[in-house]
């Protein structure tokens, strides 16, 4: 049986003050946590070093993003190492606004996948496509090759320390979900494309998250489907209440 994890990834968004008063009531209900979910929390990198100094913090702690090298000359940039040496379990990689906005390319994601990995550091990695895709039927390929170019050169041990999220980026806060088919029939999909290259036991084994517009009323019925196994949640894992309520639907999912 796969664990579920349930990770919320707060983008660039809360004060201080603000971010704090969501951890601690997380920490707080964490005893309350459904025993077969992961959570994880995805503060803005700034955030990570005050909220990683909470006592029982209850929950891992994942970057947004990380920098492809250890250490250098490289401003304004957060390095995996650095992330490991803070407790820092996981760092999303390749969500679609780095590649939108920042212009990541599969290859760059690949070469952050490798710096994460060398540094102990798990990737969350994002993949998904674009609405016209989808329209054009394309969605598969699309999600195909990116799993492909980020993660294949990996080795089968390298591969198991991965976290798939499959986010269509047509979902993502716009409030439009995928619906329970669309989500379940591309995770089986990219379940059969790991097996494909990794072979049956890693490919059983990976967990694959659905994010884009997961939120309190429609939680529940994603994460019961066979191959949905928790959820990158943006906008509802803002609010505590929200929050709480889809980590509890992934425990009786
Ligand atoms: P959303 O974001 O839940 O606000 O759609 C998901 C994500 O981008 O990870």
């Amino acid at each position: 049986m796969r664990k579920k994890i349930v990770a919320g990834n707060w983008k660039m968004n809360k004060t201080i003050d603000e971010a704090m008063e969501l951890a601690v009531k997380l920490q707080e209900e964490s005893s309350s946590f459904p025993k077969n979910v992961e959570v994880v929390v995805a503060p803005p990198a700034l955030y990570l070093a005050t909220i990683e100094m909470i006592e029982d913090l209850g929950f891992s702690l994942s970057a947004q993003n990380c920098s492809h090298h250890d250490f250098g000359a490289f401003t304004g940039e957060t390095s995996p190492a650095m992330l490991k040496a803070m407790n820092v379990k996981y760092s999303i990689l390749g969500h679609s606004e780095r590649r939108q906005y920042f212009h990541e390319t599969d290859a760059i994601v690949a070469s952050k996948v490798d710096a994460c990995l060398r540094n102990k550091v798990q990737p969350i990695f994002c993949c998904g496509e674009v609405l016209e895709e989808r329209k054009a039927g394309k969605h598969f390929d699309t999600v195909k090759s990116q799993v492909e170019n980020a993660l294949f050169h990996l080795t089968k041990e390298e591969f198991a320390k991965v976290v798939i999220a499959y986010e269509p980026v047509w979902a993502i806060g716009t409030g439009v979900t995928a619906s329970n088919d669309e989500a379940q029939e591309m995770h089986a999909f990219i379940r059969a494309t790991v097996e494909g290259k990794y072979g049956k036991e890693i490919a059983d084994a990976v967990i694959i998250l659905y994010g884009g517009s997961v939120n309190a009323t429609n939680s529940a019925e994603l994460f019961a489907c066979p191959d949905v196994d928790g959820g990158l949640v943006g906008g509802a894992s803002l609010k505590a209440n929200d929050f709480m309520t889809i980590i509890k639907s992934a425990g009786q999912a």
